[in-house]
């Protein structure tokens, strides 16, 4: 591919976009009853904000947002003269100080945000990683590790084969929600984005920008 072409395969989406995808993303999601939302950095930042306002119900606090960031590196491993990828490694850069924030993971509902599902390392590793709190967490508290509950909500998840499985607790209740499932291509996030207009424009051409309803004009 050429650069053109690599540039005409990008989907774009534009902040009003995403903005939607929560917005009709938190009907389905309100199912399952968030207590807490942890949101993967970077990428989950900007979405968890969003999906919270259309969470919050009248007379009730907002659902807390919690970050966690984790970046993945390439564990290259070298055979003589051979280097090859032995695998993906994902390192904590920073996770929840349930000290400081007071918060614990016993017996909640927990909403686990990131903005793609690529390969799935990421969630992944976020979902055994708080398992492991939780277990901790309800062994000090003399509780069933089960009381506690999983939702994913992602912006894309691709359609590819993936390097790592989330647990049937989430994928077999429900309690997976993407907002699109879309094809292995690189997605063009706004925040990324060091030209908004021109990135909106694109997103606009490909019907990836606001959607008004007929019934609202
Ligand atoms: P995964 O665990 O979520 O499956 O993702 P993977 O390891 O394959 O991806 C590594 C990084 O690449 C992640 O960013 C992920 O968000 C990003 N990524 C994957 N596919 C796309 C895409 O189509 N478009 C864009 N814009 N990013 C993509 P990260 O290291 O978590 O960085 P950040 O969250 O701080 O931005
Ligand atoms: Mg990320």
């Amino acid at each position: 591919m050429d650069s053109a072409e690599v540039e005409a395969s990008k989907m774009y989406i534009s902040y009003n976009n995403i903005h939607q995808l929560c917005q009709e993303s938190a009907d389905k999601i309100k199912a399952f009853k968030p207590d807490l939302i942890i949101a993967i950095g970077g990428g989950g930042f900007i979405p968890a904000r969003m999906l919270r306002t259309f969470l919050k119900e009248p007379g009730q606090s907002n659902v807390r947002i919690m970050a966690i960031i984790l970046s993945l590196y390439e564990d290259i491993g070298t055979v003589g003269s051979q280097v090859e990828a032995v695998g993906t490694k994902v390192v904590r850069t920073q996770w929840i100080d349930y000290a400081q924030s007071q918060v614990d993971l016993v017996g909640k509902n927990i909403l686990i945000i990131d903005e793609v599902d690529d390969t799935r390392t990421t969630l992944h590793y976020a979902v055994s990683e708080l398992k492991k709190d939780v277990v901790e967490q309800s062994l000090a508290k003399g509780v069933d590790p089960a009381s506690t509950k999983f939702g994913i909500f992602v912006l894309h998840d691709k359609v590819k084969p993936k390097r790592a499985d989330l647990p049937d607790e989430i994928m077999k209740t429900g309690n997976y929600f993407a907002a699109r499932t879309v094809p292995d291509c690189w997605i063009a996030y706004p925040w990324e984005s060091t030209d908004i207009v021109y990135h909106t424009k694109r997103a606009m051409e490909q019907g990836n920008d606001v959607f008004i309803a007929s019934t609202t004009i």
